[in-house]
């Protein structure tokens, strides 16, 4: 029997972004968080680096603020990253409160540097700092009366009031598939956050947990949000390469203290792309490696950190030097095999400074998000930062609005009248592989026209056979998340076609100088069909 549910504000999402606005916003009122599977299915959790902020009375928040600019490529909204990098010791502060025990080193806090930064500035908890966040978070947000955490349940759609007729543009909760019982239940809400992380799955190769299927930036779509920049794909440059290894990442961190990238030959190769040789940022580096990779035809290169000490080694990087060993690599004597991996979503539901969409009630934050903070590449350790600012921003924006009367709206059920059980489950799993696999292929580091047409048809295809699909069958989770892929793949291919430019993560062999130009591309609601709009940024 399918369920309902009615609280004052519904998150969708329970990694940082998701579970720190919950617990901003439970000081006045009550708060349903829901998420895909446990913690572990989050971003969040599985985050090495860190977080960056100005910490270091050497530093200034100027040059944060200058490096996140300079990696963003002339696209970063420069107010939104000036309040992001002015709030960033407030939100170390509050996660210290909240009981995250930064690393420290003789009373200061140890500090990490990873690339595009001029400085030390990246607060860490050994080399898994996500999972540290995450798990605080976690507890504070299962001791707070005023919260409920349901695991196990996907959101398949928003509830958008004026698509029921008579309604105004207003979103008031959400369709929600509950794995458990296979049942769609009704989320009903005063407010909507969406905190449902980025879309790197579409990839075939990815540092990100399988929770990364974009749901957040299809539904935001489809409930007639814009959506902004999604060709700004981050590739992180070392994903551990291993038949083993699912989606390990080899943190930054290892090259800002000192790991060298290789050929097989065991030369260095960083000097021919960048003087800023393993520590430019990141599109540069992966696409070097991309390149030799693809010069040489070898499967992979290597990152060698085996000058440092065994004991410094183990200190700051256990878990990797864990799961390494797990494999049969020993980082503290051979170089670690690593190719680059789909990492990160720059694009996103475009919203305001207080994580606003275009639908009133519906607030986005985190990597589902595209606040302007980081333009066409994203600086490194600055998204953890901006999922917990923008989730104060967004909590603080929601309670000015707590007292407003809402419509009384009556949402009806799930109609599961016209479906039945599907008949060839084969079709998803399919689908899903070919998705990923040409996505790969002709949408990734390095992209032609030619190459995206290719892309543009095959996703035609599937949309078509998919909707046939959706429209039969019973929802499941896959085919949920299958819809939701190609949706965001079509958003990513759209704007990578309409930039006839190299920019940032954006690089196109048929157009590879840089305009004058700083453009976003923004996509209208409805407008997939039709010639896509690029808008001068705000910067
Ligand atoms: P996530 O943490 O991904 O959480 C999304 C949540 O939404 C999950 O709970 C998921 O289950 C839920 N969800 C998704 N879809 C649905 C749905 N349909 N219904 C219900 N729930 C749903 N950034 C840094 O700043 N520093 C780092 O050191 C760093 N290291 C990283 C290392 C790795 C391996 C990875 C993958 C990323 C790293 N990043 C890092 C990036 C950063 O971790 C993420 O951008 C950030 O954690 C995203 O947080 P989020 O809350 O927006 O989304
Ligand atoms: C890493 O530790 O290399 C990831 C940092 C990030 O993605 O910001």
């Amino acid at each position: 029997m399918s369920q309902r549910f009615s609280t004052d504000i519904l998150v969708i999402g329970g990694g940082a972004a998701g579970l720190s606005a919950a617990l901003h916003l439970a000081e006045h009122a009550r708060v349903t968080v829901l998420s895909k599977g446990g913690m572990e299915s989050s971003s969040s959790h599985w985050a090495q680096g860190g977080v960056a902020a100005v910490t270091d009375p050497e530093d200034s928040l100027q040059s944060h603020v200058e490096d996140t600019l300079t990696a963003g490529a002339g696209l970063c909204d420069r107010d939104v990253v000036e309040f992001t990098v002015a709030q960033a010791p407030g939100a170390i502060a509050q996660l210290t409160q909240w009981g995250v025990a930064f690393d420290q080193d003789h009373n200061e806090y140890h500090l990490t540097r990873e690339g595009g930064h001029s400085y030390r500035r990246i607060l860490h908890v050994a080399d898994a700092t996500g999972r540290a966040i995450n798990d605080r978070l976690t507890e504070q947000v299962l001791d707070h009366p005023n919260i409920e955490l349901f695991d196990d349940r996907v959101a398949i759609d928003l509830i958008n009031l004026s698509k029921l007729g008579r309604y105004p543009n207003r979103c008031a909760g959400a369709y929600v598939l509950n794995r458990s019982t296979g049942h769609v239940e009704v989320f009903q809400a005063r407010f909507v956050v969406l905190a449902t992380g980025g879309a790197s799955k579409v990839y075939l190769y990815t540092t990100n947990p399988d929770s990364s299927t974009g749901d957040g930036i299809a539904m935001a779509w489809r409930a007639g949000c814009r959506v902004a920049n999604m060709e700004f794909n981050q590739f992180h440059p070392t994903c551990l390469f291993h038949p083993h290894a699912k989606s390990f990442l080899i943190s930054e961190a290892v090259r800002g203290e000192g790991g060298v990238l290789c050929l097989p030959s065991g030369e260095r190769f960083m000097d021919r792309f960048d003087s800023r040789l393993e520590l430019a940022p990141r599109d540069i580096v992966a696409r070097a490696i991309d390149h030799e990779i693809k010069r040489l035809g070898i499967d992979c290169v290597y990152l060698d950190i085996t000058h440092r000490p065994r004991s410094f080694i183990e200190s700051h990087f256990p878990t990797i030097a864990s799961r390494c060993g797990d494999l049969g690599i020993d980082i503290a004597s051979e170089p670690i095999p690593v190719v680059p991996a789909a990492h990160y979503t720059c694009g996103g539901v475009l919203v305001d400074a207080n994580g606003a969409s275009d639908v009133p009630g519906l607030y986005a934050i985190g990597e589902v998000s595209c606040t302007g903070l980081h333009g066409a590449n994203r600086l490194a350790s600055n998204s953890l930062l901006e999922c917990l600012v923008f989730g104060k921003a967004t909590a603080a924006h929601i309670y000015a609005r707590l007292g407003e009367s809402m419509p009384p709206a009556s949402i009806p059920q799930w109609d599961e009248t016209q479906v039945t059980d599907s008949d060839e489950e084969v079709i998803i799993a399919h689908n899903w592989e070919e998705l990923r696999r040409f996505m790969w292929d002709y949408v990734g580091i390095v992209r032609t026209d030619k190459r995206l047409q290719r892309a543009q048809r095959r996703i035609d295809l599937l949309k078509q056979e998919t909707h046939e699909y959706y429209s039969h069958y019973r929802v499941s989770n896959d085919l949920i998340e299958l819809r939701n892929l190609i949706h965001v793949a079509e958003l990513i291919v759209r704007s990578a076609l309409a930039r006839q430019e190299s920019r940032g993560l954006h690089y196109n062999l048929d157009h590879p100088a840089r305009s004058t130009r700083h453009e976003d591309t923004i996509l209208f609601p409805g407008s997939v069909d039709r010639l896509d709009v690029l808008q001068p940024a705000i910067s």
